[in-house]
C-alpha cells in the first residue's frame, strides 16, 4: 500500500514539476513505473550453485578461467571456449551460426548472467551450468576432444597441480569424472560473468528512490520505447523481471527449418536430451544431496507444444551480441524490432503464442523501441 501511495505521489510530482536544467521529462504513468520497477533491482542476489562444490571457490574460478582460454581442450589444439565466446564481443562470436570443428545450426549464446538461469542452451538441454560447460569439449561440431584425451590435456604443467589440489590427481578418476570436474571448474568461472548497471537500471533505481531529477535524465525516446515494451508490444509477457526473461521456452515466430527437410526441434529435442543425460541435478554427479531444483527436471513431459520453441533470451547487453535469435537469422536490433512489428502469424507453430500480433509500429516507434533495448547495455555511469 505504501508503495502505491508513494508511486501516486511520484507521478503527480513528475507531471507537475518542470525540471529546470534538464531537457528531458518523466513521461511514464503510474502503471508503467510499476512495470519498470519489476525489472530490477540489478543484480539480484546470487548464491553458490549447490550442485557444484567448486562454485564460488577462488582457486577453482582461477583454474576455470585458464581452461576457458586454453586450446588444450580441443581435438587439434586450435579452439578454446573463448574462440566462440569472445570477451570483447559480449562473449559471443558475431556469427549467425557457430563455427567449431564444423558449422553448427545455432547462434552462439552470450555467457553473461548464467548464475541466474534455470535451463541452459537455446533448447534447455541442460538443467545446470557445469553440464552445459562440459558439453562443447566433446561435441564433434565444437571442440571435438575425445574424452580419453582429457587426462593428457590436464597433465600440462599449468593445470595438473591446481587440478590435483582441488580434486586429487586426474589419473585417479574415471574419464567421465574428469570431464565433470572440468565442467565444474569452467562453470565456477563462467558464473562470475555478470553484467553491470545500465542506463535503464539507473532510471529504475531513481524511480524507486524518488530521485526525480536523475530519473528525468533517462532519454524520452527510451521511455517511449519502454512504454511500447511493457504496453502494446507485450514484450514483457516473456521478457520479464531483472533478466528480461522468464527463463522458459516460447515460439517467437522464427522459422525452425534448418534445411528444406530438417527442423530444429528446439525445446522438444532439449527435453529428450535432458531425460537421457547422466549430468543432471538428479544424477550421480551433482554435489547437492538435497537435489534442489531436480523436481522441475523430473516433472518434464515432452509434448507437441514444445516443438520449435526456444528459451527466451535475457536482454541485458543485447546490443553487444548480434546477430540474433537461435539461428542468428536477424542481423541487427532494428531487424528484431521489424520482425515483431510485422510478425507472420502463419509462422507461429507452437500453440498458445497468441500474445504475439503484428504491431505495425511506425518508424519513430520502432526507433524508440530500439533505443530502449540499447539502454539495457552496461555503462560506467
Ligand atoms: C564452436 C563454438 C563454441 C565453442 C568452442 C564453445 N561454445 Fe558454448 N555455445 C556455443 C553455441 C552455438 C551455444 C548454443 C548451444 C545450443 O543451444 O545448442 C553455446 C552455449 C553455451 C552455454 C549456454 C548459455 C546459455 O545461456 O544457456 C554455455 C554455458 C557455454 N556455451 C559454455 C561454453 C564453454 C564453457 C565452452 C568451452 C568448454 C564453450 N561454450 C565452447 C558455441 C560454442
Ligand atoms: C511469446 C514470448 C515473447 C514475446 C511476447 C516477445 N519475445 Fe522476444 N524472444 C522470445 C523468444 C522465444 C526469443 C528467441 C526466439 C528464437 O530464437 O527462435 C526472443 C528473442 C528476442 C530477441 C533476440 C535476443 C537474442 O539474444 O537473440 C530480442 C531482442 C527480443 N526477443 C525482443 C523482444 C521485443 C522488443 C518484444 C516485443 C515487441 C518481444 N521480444 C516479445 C520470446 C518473446
Amino acid at each position: 500500500m505504501r508503495r502505491l501511495a508513494w508511486l501516486a505521489c511520484l507521478v503527480t510530482l513528475a507531471a507537475s514539476v518542470p525540471q529546470p536544467g534538464y531537457a528531458q521529462n518523466l513521461i511514464l504513468t503510474e502503471s508503467e513505473i510499476s512495470a519498470a520497477l519489476s525489472h530490477g533491482p540489478w543484480p539480484p542476489p546470487g548464491k553458490n550453485d549447490p550442485s557444484n562444490r567448486m562454485s564460488g571457490n577462488s582457486a577453482a574460478i582461477s583454474l576455470g578461467r585458464k581452461l576457458f582460454f586454453s586450446s588444450k581442450l580441443s581435438a587439434d589444439g586450435t579452439l578454446s571456449c573463448a574462440s566462440c565466446h569472445q570477451p570483447d564481443n559480449g562473449f559471443t562470436d558475431g556469427l549467425p551460426q557457430a563455427m567449431g570443428h564444423a558449422r553448427g545450426d545455432r547462434n552462439t549464446q552470450s555467457l553473461f548472467n548464467q548464475k541466474h538461469q534455470r535451463w541452459f542452451g537455446w533448447d534447455g538441454r541442460n538443467d545446470n551450468l557445469w553440464a552445459q560447460s562440459l558439453r562443447p569439449i566433446v561435441r564433434s561440431d565444437e571442440m571435438a576432444l575425445p574424452v580419453a584425451d582429457l587426462g593428457t590435456a590436464l597433465s600440462g604443467t599449468n593445470f595438473s597441480d591446481p587440478y590435483s589440489r582441488l580434486f586429487g590427481p586426474a589419473h585417479s578418476h574415471t574419464k567421465e569424472q574428469n570431464l565433470v570436474n572440468v565442467g565444474k571448474l569452467l562453470a565456477a568461472y563462467v558464473e562470475t560473468l555478470e553484467t553491470g548497471k545500465t542506463p535503464f537500471d539507473r532510471f529504475r533505481d531513481a524511480l524507486e528512490s524518488g530521485d526525480m531529477v536523475s530519473a528525468a535524465t533517462y532519454p524520452e525516446a527510451a521511455q517511449r520505447g519502454f512504454r511500447i515494451f511493457a504496453g502494446k508490444g507485450k514484450c514483457n509477457f516473456c521478457h520479464t523481471g531483472p533478466l528480461f526473461s522468464n527463463g522458459e521456452f516460447h515460439d517467437a515466430g522464427v522459422p525452425y527449418f534448418v534445411t528444406a527437410d530438417r527442423v530444429d526441434e528446439g525445446r522438444h529435442g532439449g527435453i529428450k536430451s535432458l531425460m537421457r543425460s547422466p549430468f543432471t541435478l538428479d544424477g550421480p554427479y551433482s554435489d547437492d544431496l538435497n537435489k534442489t531444483g531436480a523436481w522441475k527436471t523430473r516433472q518434464l513431459v515432452r509434448s507437441h507444444n514444445n516443438f520449435g520453441t526456444f528459451r527466451v533470451p535475457g536482454l541485458r547487453n543485447v546490443e553487444l551480441t548480434a546477430p540474433y535469435m537461435h539461428n542468428g537469422s536477424l542481423a541487427t536490433l532494428e531487424d528484431v524490432v521489424h520482425h515483431y512489428s510485422s510478425i507472420d502469424l502463419e509462422r507461429l507453430h507452437a500453440d498458445g503464442e497468441l500474445i504475439l500480433q503484428p504491431l505495425g509500429l511506425t518508424e519513430s516507434e520502432s526507433g524508440d523501441l530500439t533505443t530502449f533495448l540499447q539502454s539495457l547495455t552496461e555503462t560506467e555511469n
